[in-house]
C-alpha cells in the first residue's frame, strides 16, 4: 500500500523549502568566487541569462512532472513514460539521480561541517576555551569526521519529521533568518575601508571574457547546481505542491529568490575580500588570481574577522550561522530524494528510511574525509560537472519528447485555468524540446 504523502501547507512554505534547497553553499560561496575569477559582471551577466533561459525551463520540467505524478523521481519518470524502452530509461535516470544526489550530499556535508566548526569557534573563544577553538579551526580528519556526523544527524532529524513538520517548518524558520543575516552583514561590510574596491571587482564587467567558452561552462554549471536541478530534488518538492498552485509563477519566484540571493551574496563576499586585503590579509593565490576555493571561507574570511577586534567575533558567528543555515536547507532537500523513494517504492517507514539512507551517506562522507585528496575533487566534479547537467538534459527530454503534451497542459491548468493563453505555454514547450537539450549539450561538450 502506498504510504501517505506529505504536502506543503502554503505557497510560502513551498517557496521557503524550494528556495532553501536552491540557496546554499553554491550561492554564498560558489557564485561570488566564480564571478570574481571569471571577469566580474561579465560572469554575472552570463549567469543571469543562463539561469533564466536554461535553468528556469528545466526547473519547470521537474516541478510539473513532480506535481502531476505526486511521486518520487524514479516512480514519476516511469509513470510519464509509455513504452518499455522509455520506462527502462526512466528507471536508469531516476537511479542515477539518486546516486548523484547522495554523492553531492556526501561532499556537501563535509563542507557544511567546516561551516559548523567555524560557527562554534568564535563562541568557544568568547568562553575562553582556547584549545577547543584551536581544535575547531585546525583542518584535521577527526574534526571533519565529527562535524560530518553532527551535520548529518541534524539533516536526518528534519527529514524524519516529514514534509510539513520537518522540511517546511525548518525552511520557513531558517530562510528568513538567512536573508536577515545576509542583509545585516552586507550593510556592515559596506562601512569598512576597501569595500568599494570589492564592489568594483564584482560589478565592473571585463567584456573581453563574455564569449569565453570556459565562462559559459562555469556559468551553466553554477546555474544547474544552484537551482538543484537534475537529481530529482525539485521534482520531489514539486510533488508536494498543492494542486491549486500556479506552477509557472511559483517556479519564477524560486528562480528569482535563488538568483537574487546569489547576487546579494556577491555584495557581501567580494567587498569582504577587499576589506580583508586592506587590513593586510593575503587574498591572491600564487597564480595571481583571487583565492576562491576552501581557502576563501576557511582562511581569508576568518583572518578578516580576527582583524576586526571584538566585533569580529559577532560578525564571524553571524557569517558562519548564515553558511550553516544555507547548507542545512539544501542538505534536507538532497536527503529527501532517496528517502521519498525508499518510503514510496520500498514501503520503508520514513524515520527508518531517513536513518538508514542518512547512515549510508554519512559513511560515504567519512570515506571521503579520510581520503580527501584523491576523492573530494573527483566526487565534486563528477557529480556537478558531469552528472547533473546530463540528468537535467534527460529530464527535459522526458518532459518534452516522452510525456504527452496535453497532460502537461492539463497539469499546469490546475492552478491557472487560462494557462494556454499565457506566455509560459507559448514559449516553454518549444524551449524544453529544442533549446534546452541543444544548449546543455553544446555547453557540456565545451
Ligand atoms: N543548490 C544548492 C547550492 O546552491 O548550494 C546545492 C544543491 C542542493 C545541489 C540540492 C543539488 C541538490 F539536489
Amino acid at each position: 500500500m502506498a504510504a501517505e504523502r506529505g504536502e506543503f501547507s502554503s505557497r510560502f512554505g513551498f517557496l521557503m523549502a524550494a528556495s532553501g534547497s536552491a540557496v546554499g553553499l553554491g550561492n554564498i560561496w560558489g557564485f561570488p568566487t566564480n564571478t570574481a575569477s571569471n571577469g566580474g559582471a561579465a560572469f554575472l551577466f552570463a549567469y543571469l541569462i543562463l539561469a533564466f533561459a536554461l535553468g528556469y525551463p528545466a526547473l519547470m520540467a521537474e516541478l510539473i512532472i513532480g506535481r502531476h505524478t505526486r511521486s518520487n523521481a524514479v516512480a514519476a519518470l516511469k509513470s510519464i513514460s509509455s513504452g518499455k524502452k522509455s520506462q527502462f530509461l526512466a528507471l536508469a535516470i531516476g537511479f542515477v539521480g539518486i546516486v548523484t544526489v547522495s554523492l553531492i550530499l556526501s561532499f556537501y556535508a563535509i563542507v557544511s561541517g567546516w561551516m559548523m566548526a567555524f560557527f562554534l569557534d568564535p563562541i568557544s573563544r568568547l568562553l575562553g576555551l582556547t584549545s577547543l577553538s584551536a581544535w575547531l579551526t585546525t583542518d584535521t580528519e577527526i574534526r571533519n569526521a565529527v562535524f560530518v556526523i553532527i551535520f548529518m544527524v541534524l539533516t536526518v532529524l528534519i527529514i524524519t519529521a516529514g514534509v510539513k513538520d520537518g522540511i517546511e517548518k525548518w525552511a520557513s524558520r531558517l530562510m528568513p533568518a538567512l536573508v536577515g543575516i545576509l542583509l545585516l552583514l552586507i550593510l556592515y561590510v559596506f562601512t569598512l575601508p576597501g569595500a568599494m574596491d570589492g564592489l568594483r571587482a564584482y560589478l565592473v564587467p571585463d567584456f573581453s571574457r563574455v564569449t569565453d567558452p570556459q565562462l559559459l561552462v562555469n556559468a551553466m554549471g553554477q546555474a544547474f547546481f544552484s537551482l538543484s536541478l537534475g537529481v530529482g530534488t525539485m521534482l520531489v518538492y514539486g510533488s508536494y505542491i498543492s494542486k491549486d498552485e500556479n506552477l509557472p509563477v511559483v517556479g519564477v519566484l524560486v528562480a528569482l529568490l535563488d538568483v537574487g540571493i546569489a547576487v546579494l551574496a556577491g555584495l557581501l563576499i567580494l567587498p569582504a575580500m577587499y576589506v580583508a586585503l586592506e587590513s593586510g590579509v593575503q587574498i591572491y593565490d600564487d597564480a595571481g588570481g583571487l583565492i576562491a576555493g576552501p581557502g576563501l571561507i576557511v582562511s581569508v574570511l576568518p583572518a578578516l574577522f580576527s582583524n576586526m577586534g571584538p566585533i569580529g567575533l559577532l560578525v564571524a558567528v553571524a557569517f558562519f550561522a548564515l553558511m550553516t543555515i544555507a547548507s542545512l536547507t539544501s542538505s534536507i532537500s538532497m536527503l529527501e530524494v532517496p528517502v521519498a523513494y525508499s518510503v514510496e517504492n520500498r514501503g520503508i517507514p520514513r524515520p527508518k528510511a531517513a536513518m538508514v539512507v542518512g547512515a549510508i551517506i554519512t559513511s560515504i562522507s567519512l570515506v571521503i574525509v579520510f581520503n580527501f585528496d584523491p576523492l573530494f575533487d573527483m566526487v565534486v566534479s563528477f557529480t556537478t560537472e558531469r552528472s547533473q547537467p546530463l540528468l537535467s538534459l534527460f529530464i527535459c527530454i522526458f518532459a518534452a519528447w516522452i510525456w504527452r503534451r496535453n497532460e502537461i497542459l492539463e497539469e499546469i491548468r490546475q492552478g491557472s485555468s487560462k494557462a494556454e493563453q499565457g506566455m509560459f505555454w507559448k514559449i516553454w514547450p518549444f524551449y524544453v524540446k529544442f533549446i534546452c537539450p541543444v544548449a546543455i549539450l553544446a555547453v557540456y561538450f565545451q
